[in-house]
């Protein structure tokens, strides 16, 4: 069987508080739907007070504006073969937001269910040496505990050397909103998860 025949479900679950990250996961979600991959596109609950949200007009705007976004769920996770993490970097590490989704997941990480799939994660900062890896890094730390496979873009595509982060797609709010580029470089590490989640399943498959 041809290997992008093979089927595979792709979760992009994120958090974004003024659509940096938001506009990342849709380009992932868009490159894995071209893949011919099933696509879940979910955020994580936003967990601020709502004074505090509301204190910030570009942040209420957007949580208004993607209220029509399911909320990520652990039948998320479990259901997925790839699952693309996307989080805004909060002091040089992952939002409070994602980690309390991951901290619910203690009972399908007991029952084994997060073992296998592939992994990768992107990100965006404002400033351009405001933490990017460290906030990668952060949520790779998650990845150890789960068993999972990390697939970075690392340079595998001369396109990797345009923004230059081998750790994951990266933005950097202090330039704008993200652009075409970041889009195509989300699609490339979109690309070779899903390439080779695939290639894992064909393999195991090929094992009887
Ligand atoms: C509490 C807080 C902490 C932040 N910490 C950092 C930081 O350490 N480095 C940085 O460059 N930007 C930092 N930022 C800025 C955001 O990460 C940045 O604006 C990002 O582009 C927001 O992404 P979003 O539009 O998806 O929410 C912080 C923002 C907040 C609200």
């Amino acid at each position: 069987m041809p290997l992008n025949s093979v089927a595979v479900n792709v979760a992009v679950i994120y958090y974004s508080s003024t659509g940096n990250v938001h506009a990342l996961a849709e380009a992932a979600a868009d490159a894995a739907i071209k893949e011919g991959a099933e696509v879940r596109l979910r955020r994580v609950p936003e967990i601020a007070p709502t004074d505090v949200v509301a204190a910030n007009e570009a942040w209420a705007q957007h949580l208004e504006a993607t209220r029509h976004i399911p909320d990520a769920t652990l039948d998320d996770l479990t259901w997925a073969d790839v699952v693309l993490l996307g989080t805004p970097t909060r002091f040089g590490a992952m939002a409070s937001q994602l980690k309390q989704f991951i901290d619910t997941t203690s009972e399908v990480w007991g029952d084994g269910l997060l073992t296998d799939k592939v992994y990768s994660a992107f990100t965006s900062t404002y400033n351009q040496h405001g933490g990017q890896e460290s906030t990668l890094l952060s949520l790779y730390n998650v990845i150890y505990h789960w068993g999972g496979v990390i697939v970075p873009p690392g340079y595998a595509d001369p396109i990797q050397f345009e923004l230059g982060n081998p750790y994951g797609t990266s933005h950097v709010g202090a330039s704008g909103a993200p652009t075409q580029l970041h889009r195509d470089i989300m699609a490339f590490q979109t690309r070779r998860a899903v390439t080779t989640a695939r290639a894992l399943t064909a393999g195991i498959e090929s094992q009887g």
